[in-house]
């Protein structure tokens, strides 16, 4: 890692009270300079503090940039629009892994080997007769991702680069089967078995929406879609859930446990369950006349109702994703020949009031990648159960990418953050029988 070469390094300092710390500032190829505060503690007894980490760098890293003002998203270098264009999502695999585009001899065979990981342990289709029929697809693909580390013990190895490679290369193959099992179990229909000389992301149409009666052939255009998805949702700096992976991975978990924590963390409504929460919201809102009522609760302070699908940490204006996500949208919708869809009126419609009201245009609010990939996954016959677990089967190859660049940083360390106490100093045990 070397961001800390003399060619980027500086001197700040902080004065606290009478005291001064000098601390180095490095600089990266683009984007902020940070502060090293990792001595600051040693040096003055104080920790910083920064809940949410809103001003803080949790690391060093090559693979994704994100300038927030900009609209900008680069995976190892690379505009997301040009790679979501022209490129596909097991290219796009291939560039986070390795840092640069394949060869064509480098994507044949990159593409053989996660084809050829694609089936399950056969075992695991009775794990998922332990869960409930009525279970939320979410909650199994955590526990089904956990589960492959009981399968596929030969590649938990992390200080083995070879089982780092297969452990890698087996989940992003194998997520979309378990997410497919999940949406089959959901629905009462037998599993699908992936199809070898399928693409990506029509395999997975295909595990998802083929049944034994009858023959399915993958729309072209939805495939291409369903592939343009997964790459906008790849991978996202140290949003939360990469951050989980990481924390989890800095203790040696193993990479399956790993990404399953991921997983669970991004099942939360502020992030990936948004594009969830995003569809429950306008199928709430149901008409464009009662847009309003909605802006208003958004707005109002004493009321914690968020409008799902706008805002984001980093993003203070457009997210490109969303643009691209919105171009997708009416390709599938037109694919389908839905003309007049009542979801589609009511986000235009509101992402209209929103981008010229006072109180977004303030804070910064804008649709983010969540807002039209709901409407597209719907149209596309997923049920909004499985939005996320469509967002994690994208977002595994992301979570892969930052654990492996974390495991092989010969720096790398538990993270173990600090705290400001403010609970009870130190005190006595009180007896039951003294206690009021
Ligand atoms: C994803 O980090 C990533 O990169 C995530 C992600 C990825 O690819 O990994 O991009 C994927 O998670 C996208 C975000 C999906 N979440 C949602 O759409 C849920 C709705 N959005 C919000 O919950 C919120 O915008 C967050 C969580 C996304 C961001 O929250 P922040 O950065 O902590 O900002 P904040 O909550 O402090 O909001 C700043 C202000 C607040 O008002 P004040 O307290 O300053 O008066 O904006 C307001 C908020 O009340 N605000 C909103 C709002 N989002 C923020 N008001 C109404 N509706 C919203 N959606």
């Amino acid at each position: 890692m070397d961001a800390k070469t003399d060619a980027n390094k500086a001197t700040g300092s902080i004065t606290v009270g009478n005291k001064n710390y000098d601390l180095p500032i490095y600089k990266g190829s683009i984007g902020p300079d940070v502060l090293d505060i990792s001595k600051l503690y040693g040096q003055s007894g104080m920790f910083t503090y920064d809940p949410g980490f809103t001003s803080t760098a949790s690391c060093e890293s090559k693979i994704t940039y994100i300038d927030g003002d900009e609209g900008v998203l680069l995976y190892r270098g690379y505009p997301i629009d040009q790679l979501a264009e022209h490129g596909d999502f097991l290219e796009t695999c291939y560039l986070l892994l390795y840092g640069e585009l394949p060869t064509a001899a480098q994507k044949a065979d990159f593409d053989y080997r996660v084809t050829r990981h694609t089936m399950v342990h056969e075992q695991m289709s009775r794990f998922f007769q332990g869960f409930r029929r009525d279970a939320h697809p979410m909650a199994i693909m955590t526990g089904s991702i956990g589960a492959l580390s009981a399968f596929y013990h030969d590649s938990t190895d992390i200080s083995d680069p070879t089982q780092r490679m297969i452990a890698s290369l087996r989940m992003i193959a194998k997520v979309p089967t378990l997410a497919a099992m999940a949406y089959k179990y959901s629905v009462g229909q037998p599993f699908v078995y992936p199809k070898n000389d399928l693409d990506y992301a029509s395999n997975f149409l295909h595990m998802c929406f083929a049944v034994p009666a009858e023959e399915y052939k993958p729309n072209p255009v939805l495939a291409r879609a369903m592939d343009r998805i997964f790459i906008l949702h790849a991978d996202h700096e140290q949003n939360a859930s990469t951050s989980t992976v990481r924390l989890a991975g800095s203790s040696g978990a193993n990479p399956f446990a790993c990404i399953a924590a991921g997983c669970a963390c991004l099942w939360g409504p502020a992030h990936g369950g948004a594009n969830e929460a995003a569809l429950n919201m306008l199928s709430e809102i149901g008409t464009v006349d009662r847009i309003p009522e909605f802006v208003r609760r958004a707005k109002d302070k004493s009321d914690s109702y968020r409008l799902m699908g706008f805002g984001h940490r980093v993003y203070k204006n457009y997210d490109p994703r969303a643009k691209i996500m919105q171009k997708t949208c009416h390709e599938v919708l037109a694919e389908l020949g839905i003309k007049d869809d009542p979801l589609l009126d009511v986000a235009m419609e509101l992402e209209r009031i929103a981008l010229h009201d006072e109180y977004f245009i303030e804070k910064k609010l804008y649709p983010n990648i969540d807002f039209y990939s709901g409407i597209t996954l719907k149209a596309m016959g997923f049920p909004t159960t499985m939005f996320t677990v469509l967002f994690a089967v994208a977002r595994t190859v992301g979570w892969i990418a930052q654990w492996k660049e974390m495991i092989e940083d010969p720096k790398q360390k538990i993270g173990r953050p600090r705290q400001l106490y403010t609970g009870a100093t130190e005190r006595d045990y009180v007896p039951t029988s003294r206690r009021k």
